[in-house]
């Protein structure tokens, strides 16, 4: 084995997406000394953050204000959000929003020249900026382009990161394969963020893009971070049948409504007040009780609801909505202007990820984590729509400087060179050089029809024990797994792999914390523990990684203004 070379850099950023951008730009903002390196294993444009599409919350008039978007979110939350945190996210978030149209945001438009608010679920004010529905793409292109503007930030694209470099109690560094070599190299840093998005790829229909598969949690987990709340799993009301792209929930924002096959908006059964705009977890239980109780729509691929927008107008749609429509004309033929649009819910967030404070400071020091890889406990069991591009922007920021801040009174680390030996075997010996019979692909596809069935929006203690038991049996196939392609370069089968490695872990998290969460809360909705049950359950949950899998602690949640209630909307 030939020794890796070493990269040195004062700060490392995993992930280019929104959160991961907003860091850098943050950081180099800091200091013009300060050396800052990007990795991803795409180039930063093709980052899942491009896919984010109905906007970004921020308290922008008056009329609303910091502590109606506080309490919007803690509700939201089912009162699992630690609500210093929201406190401080609502406040910030007003900033952000303000950096970022000076950076050339192209926000749409009022009349008077402000910057456009749409309604979204569970938000009591119009607070969500847009331009059109391609909020994440116009965000990325803007970070994108101020990043590209600093001398100090550089980028490693398609690089893809194994592993996490950790030694006395401290995260020193990466290894990374870069792609078009295959060859690895180590990356050493003063301080290094977790920028890498979600785990939602875990599942099979899914809002994300097949990149999106949580590398950077399960990596952290790895080398010793907890991983918080991994039992709660947002599913989106309205993705695309059969694909599951995205349809934002802007459409309802809109105006648009959700019709079961009698016609009805059943919505009015479960959310008098709110209706279709009503927090996710309660419009994704309420479409999945229409399916199951024989109300939706008989597909070829799946049941479905029907989205309506026909009564929203052909100009309404181009002007608000033109990116949903092409979607929708392109891949099923169907012209949202005058046919309903066939949705079902999709696995699309992860409120869990790597437990991070307010200063997004993980328990591993020198590593901290931001955007959906995160858990700072901003969300709690529910995520509000549009809270997610608004905490990168808020969170990566915070990152950036924290960042910059101990890497300025840090001195660089040595990587020990025993852990890089073992990781180069890892992946090329015992992953890519494996002469095992079982394929990589049909092990994905299992994990993920487990997570469907077994792990979707309602979960039972029997289906959660089958489920934890089968990822596991998966964990030791994988160790037979075959990589077809055993070459090097641009070796995607190796990838694959590898991205598979991680997401069994992060199924298995996600089962075994909802196996053992016995309540129901937000988006965890278990039948057998059907109420939410503050006496025992109003705390988080934190997983460590061990050899024999997960070993579960918790941690109380923090409380400032706003006492647990029902609720109801
Ligand atoms: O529906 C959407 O546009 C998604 C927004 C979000 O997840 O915040």
């Amino acid at each position: 084995m030939l020794e890796l070379e070493v990269y040195s850099h004062d700060i490392l950023i995993i992930g280019a997406g929104l959160a991961g951008l907003r860091a850098a730009i943050a950081a180099a903002e800091v200091s013009k000394n300060l050396d800052i390196a990007v990795i991803s294993k795409v180039y930063p444009m093709r980052s899942h953050s491009v896919c984010a599409q109905g906007g970004t919350a921020a308290v922008m008039r008056e009329g609303d204000s910091h502590d109606l978007h506080a309490y919007d979110t803690v509700k939201g939350s089912d009162f699992l959000a630690d609500q210093d945190v929201v406190e401080f996210f609502v406040k910030r978030a007003s900033v952000e929003l303000v950096k970022l149209e000076h950076w050339g945001m192209p926000w749409s438009r009022t009349e008077d020249g402000k910057i456009a608010q749409r309604a979204f679920g569970g938000h009591s004010f119009n607070r969500t900026c847009y331009s059109a529905d391609l909020v994440g793409f116009q965000e990325m292109h803007t970070l994108y382009g101020r990043a590209l503007a600093y001398d100090n930030i550089g980028f490693y694209d398609e690089w893809f990161v194994t592993s996490l470099i950790a030694e006395e109690g401290q995260a020193k560094g990466v290894t990374a394969i870069e792609l078009k070599t295959g060859r690895m190299s180590a990356f050493r840093a003063k301080a290094i963020i977790m920028a890498t998005g979600g785990a939602c790829r875990i599942y099979r229909f899914t809002t994300y893009s097949h990149t999106a598969t949580g590398d950077g949690m399960a990596i952290a987990y790895r080398a010793g971070a907890p991983l918080e709340d991994m039992e709660f799993v947002q599913f989106h009301p309205t993705a695309l049948v059969p694909s599951g792209v995205l349809i934002t929930e802007a459409a309802r924002g809109e105006g648009g409504y959700l019709l079961n096959s009698k016609k009805e908006r059943f919505m009015e059964k479960y959310a008098k007040e709110k209706m279709e705009l009503a927090p996710r977890d309660i419009v994704s239980r309420a479409e999945m009780t229409e399916i199951m109780e024989g109300r939706a729509y008989t597909g070829p691929d799946r049941p479905y609801i029907a989205l309506d927008l026909t009564h929203l107008g052909e100009e309404k749609i181009n002007e608000r909505l033109p990116f949903i429509r092409e979607v929708a004309q392109r891949l099923i033929g169907v012209d949202p202007v005058h046919e309903h649009i066939p949705v079902a819910p999709a696995a699309h967030y992860s409120m869990g990820g790597i437990s991070a404070n307010i200063r997004t400071a993980t328990p591993l020091p020198h590593l901290f984590a931001a955007g959906e890889c995160a858990c700072l406990s901003l969300h709690g069991a529910n995520r509000l729509g549009s809270n997610s591009t608004a905490e990168c922007l808020v969170f990566g920021a915070v990152a950036g400087e924290e960042a910059a801040k101990l890497a300025l009174s840090s001195t660089l680390p040595s990587l020990p060179s025993d852990k890089l030996r073992e990781e180069e075997k890892r992946v090329f010996d015992q992953v890519l050089g494996n002469e095992g019979g079982e394929r990589i692909s049909e092990i994905r596809r299992q994990m993920m029809n487990i997570m469907d069935d077994k792990v979707w929006i309602f979960r039972d203690e029997h289906g959660l024990a089958e489920a934890v038991k089968a990822i596991r049996a998966l964990k030791e196939k994988f160790r037979r797994a075959k990589v077809e392609d055993t070459s090097r370069v641009f070796n995607l089968g190796l990838v694959n792999a590898l991205e598979l490695d991680f997401m069994l872990d992060l199924a298995e998290v996600t089962a075994f914390s909802a196996l053992n969460r016995r309540e129901s809360r937000g988006a965890h909705s278990r039948i057998d523990y059907p109420k939410r049950n503050d006496t025992d359950w109003l705390k988080h949950t934190l997983a460590y990684h061990t050899p024999d899998g997960p070993k579960l602690e918790y941690m109380p949640v923090t409380i400032t203004k706003w006492k647990p209630v029902e609720r109801k909307y």
